[in-house]
């Protein structure tokens, strides 16, 4: 979840080392596509690796220490007015640097190569074949392989004293090295899956050639984050509010694991959750032995949501009250002094990112919590992607279920009873229909591939035949996504036979509906939610 307090990414985050006892390799974002996934996949090689604006000074940089540097791709051509420019004040750290795609051509251009517009550029698959036995970076995988590429100028040369590596029909010099000075590049993508040897050649750069060593894995975020909430949080008190989600689940066991008793989590429950959710946390919790606030708050949400369908309406309303209960619990606890959010690297990343354009929904929180409330942050996840929190909540002994439960939003089913009031009798035939849904792609051993799959209950009514009566009553529409990051989406090809049976099951097992639908549009245009 977005904290509002979550820091940007700015210059000064460098000088602020976010882990001191973890080697660790810094990756420079040129503004590419793909930046964040580079840090991730150095992360899945085991090294620790932050991802940091080219604004960020040489001497921050360089008061880090970083075992290697790597230069992501970017939009920009070598060429632009404004092009960012390669760090050439870094070469003195005499530490290995790897340019991807824009980094080797920054890199190549700046060191006397030759750079150049080609006429068409290259994108997607690309046959990389090897030269010069691949050298230190590339010797020993196949002499042609696949490989990831986009991009518009190519390397035509490489400066002087570097030899090439590789080469592609559209890229003469795909790849290249100077290894006495420390410096390779290569064009293509490792990062990515369509790059097949990708992850072979990052391990060859953080462990052969930057010599790294294995350090950063669920284990050792653990550790060290234990260590560092206990020197932050010292003997005080410690609130956390749950969502029944990953993020907030696992911020919770780890701030748990570091003060044990001094920590009180406060679950909200609007009542607007799924089938017996509130009951999973509360037992999970209770297992931990975690001391939890169950606030069952939904009349107070239902009264307040009375007479209400508009969207942004009903958004605004939740989050408010939310915020009213949760505030309450809080005053209970007098002596509290810390506030636990499950803000992830991600969003770090992303609030200091680009002005997001026009607002399609105010996506607000519910969990989002005020700037007002007069505790310190305690914020554990903040160095880690999302795969991470479910690696370390699944060391910590969180249950498979919610370590996978995919995304849910804060205003639960309010903002999928859609066109209508939300009332108690609609909210229990879409938790009814939800419920059968999640069994069936559960047991279709879909649930993970799906970035979300959901039901949606739509106020109107049609009619139908059942029993040789006359019916009308409600349809209810199924929406299953897949999508990486939930910015995109395309709906699940789910198979015919699992919607068959969902749909039989919807329409058997719940009397007020009569119509079962498929949602089979993308993001962009639709939403992932219909409100
Ligand atoms: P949309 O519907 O905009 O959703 O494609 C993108 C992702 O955000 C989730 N979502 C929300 N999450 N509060 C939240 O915490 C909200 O108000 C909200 N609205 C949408 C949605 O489930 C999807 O994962």
């Amino acid at each position: 979840m977005t904290s509002p307090q979550a820091a940007t990414v700015t210059a000064d985050t460098a000088e602020k080392p976010a882990k001191s006892n973890v080697e660790e390799v810094l990756v420079l974002d040129f503004g590419g596509q793909y930046s964040q996934l580079i840090a991730r996949r150095i992360r899945e090689c085991g090294v620790f690796a932050e991802l940091l604006p080219t604004t960020v000074s040489a001497e921050a940089i360089k008061a880090r220490k970083p075992k290697a540097l790597v230069l992501s791709g970017g939009p920009a051509s070598v060429y632009e007015p404004d092009a960012p420019a390669f760090p050439t004040d870094l070469l003195d750290l005499g530490i290995p640097m790897l340019g991807i795609c824009y980094g080797m051509q920054a890199m190549v251009l700046a060191l006397g190569g030759k750079v150049e517009g080609a006429e068409a550029g290259e994108f997607g698959r690309a046959e990389l074949t090897l030269r010069n036995d691949g050298g230190r970076l590339l010797g020993g995988l196949p002499e042609e392989q696949s490989c990831w590429m986009s991009h518009r100028d190519s390397v035509f040369e490489p400066p002087q004293g570097f030899r090439a590596l590789a080469s592609t029909p559209a890229s003469p010099v795909a790849a290249c090295e100077a290894p006495d000075r420390g410096l390779y590049g290569i064009q293509f993508h490792p990062e990515v899956v369509h790059t097949p040897y990708g992850t072979e050649v990052l391990t060859r750069f953080l462990r052969e050639i930057a010599a790294c060593e294995e350090q950063w894995s669920a284990e050792s975020v653990i550790a060290e984050q234990v260590a560092a909430i206990r020197a932050q949080v010292g003997e005080g008190r410690v609130i956390c509010g749950l969502s029944g989600g990953v993020d907030s689940s696992v911020a919770a066991l780890l701030v748990h694991s570091a003060v044990g008793e001094q920590l009180t989590c406060v679950f909200v429950d609007h009542g607007l959750m799924r089938l017996n959710e509130a009951e999973q946390v509360v037992e999970a919790f209770g297992q931990f032995g975690i001391p939890l606030v169950h606030v069952d708050a939904e009349e107070r949400f239902l009264a307040r949501l009375a007479g209400v369908d508009e969207p942004e309406r009903k958004r605004k309303i939740i989050g408010e009250e939310f915020i009213r209960v949760f505030e309450e619990e809080a005053a209970k606890l007098e002596d509290a002094a810390y506030l636990v959010q499950g803000t992830l690297y991600s969003d770090v990343i992303e609030s200091g990112g680009s002005d997001a354009a026009d607002t399609i929904k105010s996506h607000h929180n519910v969990g989002g919590l005020p700037d007002d409330l007069e505790l310190e942050l305690v914020e554990p996840l903040r160095m880690l992607f999302k795969d991470e929190v479910r690696a370390v909540g699944a060391e910590l002994g969180l249950p498979e279920r919610m370590v996978w439960r995919q995304p849910f939003p804060g205003p639960g089913l309010a903002i999928r009873i859609v066109g209508g009031e939300v009332t108690k009798d609609r909210l229990d035939i879409l938790r009814t229909a939800d419920a059968i849904l999640q069994e069936e792609i559960r047991a279709a051993e879909l649930y993970r591939q799906l970035w979300q799959s959901f039901c949606v209950l739509p106020v109107v009514r049609s009619v139908g035949v059942q029993g040789d009566g006359r019916t009308y009553a409600y349809p209810i529409v199924i929406r299953a996504v897949t999508s990486d990051d939930a910015m995109t989406a395309d709906w699940a090809r789910l198979p015919y036979d699992l919607l068959e049976r969902a749909s039989n099951r919807i329409i058997n097992e719940i009397r007020d509906v009569n119509r079962v639908a498929l949602d089979i549009s993308s993001k962009p245009p639709a939403t992932i939610e219909w409100e």
